[in-house]
């Protein structure tokens, strides 16, 4: 599929998405923000991709946030509905991805921009990232999951402090406060999360997705709910073609070769 909004690469197992409105700051209009959710629907059938790396075209900016142009001058309350469920939709669907996702951060990440990365399972940012929700200061609220992802991210009242302010952090408040896991030099950026997402597209795919799953679904339970969740994940892996390989390459002291595909037929191991 051809898109205008968005670049879409895909190189040795990995997925690259730029968000490219340059000019908008790579802003999220509703073009760009249907073009996203296409090319995720393509990503999860593609059984190559093992990894996506999202990043914004440019040196200045990952995504400025909602494009303001569209959200001026109006919108109705049930507009408002649409327009805010058609982000969740997105950004569940970004989360929900059975590969790992990553945000390269290279510039702001503001409003919807902060809540695309902290729909990411982590962030590296350049040391000129800057993070912020400051929709607040437009008389709104975070609408793409801001209030519920970031409170879960680095704790409900670092979070408010952020929302109610509506104040810029930069990369390094960031990392202190387990926003984002590593910081580098902007001409690094790239390179270092490819070097990352290149060590993980060398794991199993149902692997990679059981563990994403058992950890974003033991956030949102109590710990004996988690553990049996894991237990269920565990099960299942182990029952797969890739456990088969992983500890037979080990006993073989031979590099594992992963092809469990995620939709392979659970095994007789189960
Ligand atoms: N929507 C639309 N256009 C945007 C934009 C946005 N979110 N952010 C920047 N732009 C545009 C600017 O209007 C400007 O366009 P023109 O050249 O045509 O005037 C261009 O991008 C460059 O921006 P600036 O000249 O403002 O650049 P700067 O370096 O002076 O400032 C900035 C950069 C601090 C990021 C500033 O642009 C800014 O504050 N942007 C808005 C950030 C924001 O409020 N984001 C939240 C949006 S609401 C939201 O996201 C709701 C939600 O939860 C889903």
């Amino acid at each position: 599929m051809k898109y205008n909004t968005i670049l879409f690469q895909i190189e040795n197992n990995i997925s690259i998405i730029t968000f490219n409105r340059p000019k908008a700051l790579n802003a999220l209009n509703s073009e760009l923000l249907s073009e996203f959710s296409a090319a995720l629907d393509e990503i999860q059938k593609n059984q190559e991709i093992r990894v996506l790396i999202l990043t914004g075209a440019g040196d200045k900016s990952f995504v400025a946030g909602a494009d303001i142009t569209e959200l001026a001058c109006c919108l109705s309350s049930i507009q408002a509905r649409h327009f805010a469920s058609l982000g969740h939709l997105v950004m569940n669907k970004l989360q929900e991805l059975p590969i790992p996702v990553i945000a390269a951060v290279n510039g702001f990440a503001l409003g919807g921009g902060s809540e695309v990365a902290l729909a990411c399972d982590f962030i590296y940012a350049s040391e000129n990232a800057k993070f912020g929700l400051p929709e607040i200061t437009l008389g709104i609220i975070p609408g793409f999951g801001g209030t519920q992802r970031l409170a879960r991210q680095i704790g409900k009242n670092m979070a408010k402090e952020m929302i109610f302010t509506g104040k810029m952090i930069s990369a390094s408040e960031a990392h202190q406060i387990g926003m984002v896991n590593k910081i580098l030099p902007p001409a690094s950026l790239m390179e270092e999360v490819i070097k990352t997402a290149g060590m993980i597209a060398s794991k199993g795919r149902v692997s990679l997705r059981a563990a994403k799953q058992a950890v974003n679904s033991g956030m949102d339970v109590d710990l004996a709910t988690g553990c049996k969740l894991e237990i269920d994940a565990f099960s299942i892996c182990m029952a797969g073609e890739d456990a088969r390989e992983g500890t037979t390459a080990f006993l073989e002291k031979r590099k594992p070769e992963f092809k469990g595909q995620l939709n392979e037929p659970i095994s007789k191991r189960l």
